[in-house]
């Protein structure tokens, strides 16, 4: 795993408000973008997308760890969340999951806000008992 100290937090969240400009949200409007760094050092951004069938919604988070793990990608070290809302977004429940499926209960989820600030949990903070097989 990269070393924690080596990953550039702001640049993260950076990366992750660049892709809240790609959301697909016409239903609710509420417009996120992510940005997962996996161990080889590579970046990959997720916004959510929406649908009719609000069900099949998929979340920025997830968007972005399925576009690394589908590209060979299954360590990520560290995962931004932006919003277009003025506050911090937490992940909803179903990304904690599936971020425990690929990161370190010790990885950070970096949120980021519209006034520059950051806010950085460990995953285990997030998820303390995540269901695991
Ligand atoms: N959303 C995310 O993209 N990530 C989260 O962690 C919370 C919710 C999206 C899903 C939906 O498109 C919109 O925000 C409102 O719930």
């Amino acid at each position: 795993m990269l070393n924690k100290e080596k990953i550039d937090m702001k640049m993260l969240v950076e990366r992750a408000k660049e892709a809240v400009s790609n959301a697909y949200a016409p239903y609710s409007g509420f417009c996120v973008g992510a940005a997962v760094l996996t161990e080889s050092g590579k970046i990959y951004q997720g916004c959510n997308i929406e649908n009719a069938s609000y069900g099949a919604t998929n979340c920025a988070e997830r968007t972005a760890i399925f576009k690394a793990v589908s590209e060979g990608e299954q360590k990520i070290c560290a995962i931004a969340i932006m919003s277009k809302a003025g506050d911090f977004t937490p992940p909803c429940g179903i990304c904690r999951q599936v971020m425990s499926e690929f990161m370190e209960l010790d990885a950070p989820v970096i949120l980021g806000n519209h006034v520059g600030e950051i806010k950085i949990f460990q995953l285990g903070e997030l998820l303390p008992a995540n269901f695991a097989l």
